[in-house]
């Protein structure tokens, strides 16, 4: 009888240990403390499945027992030739945690949105009605559009009115994505659920064998954070150190449902992956198995690169192909030492091989490179509190510099944030680019294709080929939203 109190004894010092770690990591993780930190305490005890990673950030609420949100699929109506879209921002409730009720925003649904399927030069017409009860304005990041429809300048929906968006794309097959770019309330409005995948594709993709059946063996993935509050309502307020560092924290969503769990055949799948986080830069794996990236921001890549880890800052995407059909249990795909999704490989994928090549890029040549009408200097900084680019604000009023339409620039980005240890991805409007090299050395390869964000970690230099075809004002930015809100930003006129 001695031996059962001993072990009566080891169960109660087990509980005690992990009630108190429990509380640790919830505590850290709601003072605002950089998710890197906290996950240092991830490690020990309670693997399932074999894995050596815990579930740190999100605490084992859901413990992978709620389907991940496949959001649906719009194809439009087609009519005169115009492919014709509903979407509605709207307010709505979401439960995060399970029996409880959190106020959200999205767009035709209480959070997130619809996926939109485009064709690429197809007359596309998007109409947006804003049933929330402030102004509202669409931007379509990666989209090679110009201002009339980029939803920066003059393009507030009022609440209560619709507006009619119409464009035609003509950049390759690839993932894009559409977010509120409303000044100075980009962030709230993200980090409230505004947030939708465009799968935009074209002849050379349809012919390609990949993964092409929409939330089957095709998903679109987009992780985010959000800090709930004491009534589990979204903390959209930020702090001083929030403000300088962006809101980083809180439980981890995929497609908007904390820990959630999908089915996927076995075989080849394809997994569009969205940084959509406002401020956190994600490290993506998979218990260590070799993945494929095919595609970066604007397109596919010339040919798969393998690797085990990969890099998205907010605003990036990948899409990534993962061979399933040898694992057979439920397996996790890790998100900064977090087990964001937990993935269950069933029944036979249509795709069975991972494709030796995929597209050919136009190669950058020594014409384009001598062609080039400008080099331009981005000096990414910060000073006390603020976030600045050239040492400046944004200014809606002041027009930075000018573009000639059609011709090639260089543009040379630094991150000059000293001792802040502050990344700073770096988007442009209305274009996509290429990276000509990255720290003196040409780019890593899956850094190699389209893109329309750059990562830059404190000291690093890249230099861009960049050139744009649509008239009117365009902007650059830092997608850390906060910094953006506070100003890190700048313009210039295409003409
Ligand atoms: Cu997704 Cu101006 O950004
Ligand atoms: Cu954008
Ligand atoms: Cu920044």
């Amino acid at each position: 009888m001695k031996k059962s109190k001993i072990i009566i004894g080891i169960l109660i010092l087990a509980g005690i240990f992990i009630y108190t770690k429990k509380n640790y990591i919830m505590n850290s993780l709601h003072s605002g403390h950089n998710m890197e930190s906290s996950n240092k305490d991830s490690h020990n005890s309670m693997n399932d499945h074999g894995s050596t990673h815990k579930d740190p950030i999100n605490n084992n609420i859901n413990k992978f027992s709620r389907k991940l949100l496949i959001p649906p699929l719009l194809e439009g109506t087609v009519k005169n030739g115009v492919r014709e879209f509903q979407l509605t921002s709207m307010e709505g409730e979401w439960d995060f945690i399970s029996g409880t009720k959190t106020k959200t925003y999205g767009y035709s649904s209480p959070i997130l949105s619809p996926t939109l399927l485009l064709n690429k030069n197809e007359e596309t017409k998007i109409t947006i009605t804003n049933n929330l009860k402030e102004a509202t304005t669409v931007h379509w990041h990666g989209a090679t559009v110009g201002e009339k429809v980029d939803g920066v300048h003059n393009s507030e929906i009022m609440p209560g009115t619709s507006k009619e968006i119409a464009f035609k794309l003509n950049q390759p097959a690839s993932t894009l994505w559409f977010h509120p770019h409303t000044h100075s309330k980009t962030a709230t409005q993200v980090y409230k659920g505004m947030a939708g995948f465009i799968y935009l594709q074209d002849e050379v993709s349809g012919k390609l064998e990949l993964p092409k059946t929409y939330g089957v063996d095709d998903i679109p993935l987009v992780v985010q954070e959000k800090k709930l509050d004491s009534n589990n309502q979204i903390i959209t307020e930020s702090n001083q150190m929030e403000k300088t560092h962006g809101k980083i924290g809180g439980y981890m969503t995929v497609n908007g449902v904390i820990s959630p769990t999908v089915e996927v055949p076995k075989g080849i799948i394809r997994l569009r992956l969205l940084n959509g986080s406002n401020a956190t830069k994600y490290n993506y794996s998979f218990e260590g198995k070799i993945f494929h990236q095919i595609a970066s921001d604007g397109g596919l890549l010339e040919k798969p690169v393998s690797m085990t880890t990969l890099t998205l800052a907010p605003g990036e995407r990948a899409e990534i192909l993962l061979d399933t059909s040898k694992i057979s249990r439920k397996f996790y795909m890790i998100v900064n030492d977090n087990k964001a999704l937990e993935i269950e490989p069933k029944g036979i994928a249509l795709i069975k091989d991972i494709p030796t090549s995929l597209i050919k890029i136009e190669p950058i040549t020594k014409d384009m490179l001598e062609s080039v009408a400008s080099v331009r200097k981005f000096s990414l900084s910060t000073k006390g509190d603020k976030n600045l680019i050239n040492d400046s604000l944004y200014n809606f009023k002041k027009v930075d510099f000018s573009v000639k339409k059609g011709a090639y620039e260089i543009w040379e980005i630094s991150n000059s944030t000293g001792g802040m240890n502050m990344p700073h991805p770096f988007h442009v409007h209305g274009t996509q680019f290429r990276i000509i090299e990255r720290n003196g050395k040409t780019p890593p390869e899956n850094e190699s294709g389209w893109k329309d964000t750059v990562n830059l970690n404190p000291g690093d230099i890249v230099k861009i080929l960049i050139k744009f075809e649509n008239d009117g004002i365009s902007i650059y930015h830092c997608h850390i939203l906060e910094h953006e809100d506070g100003g890190m930003m700048g313009q210039f006129e295409v003409k």
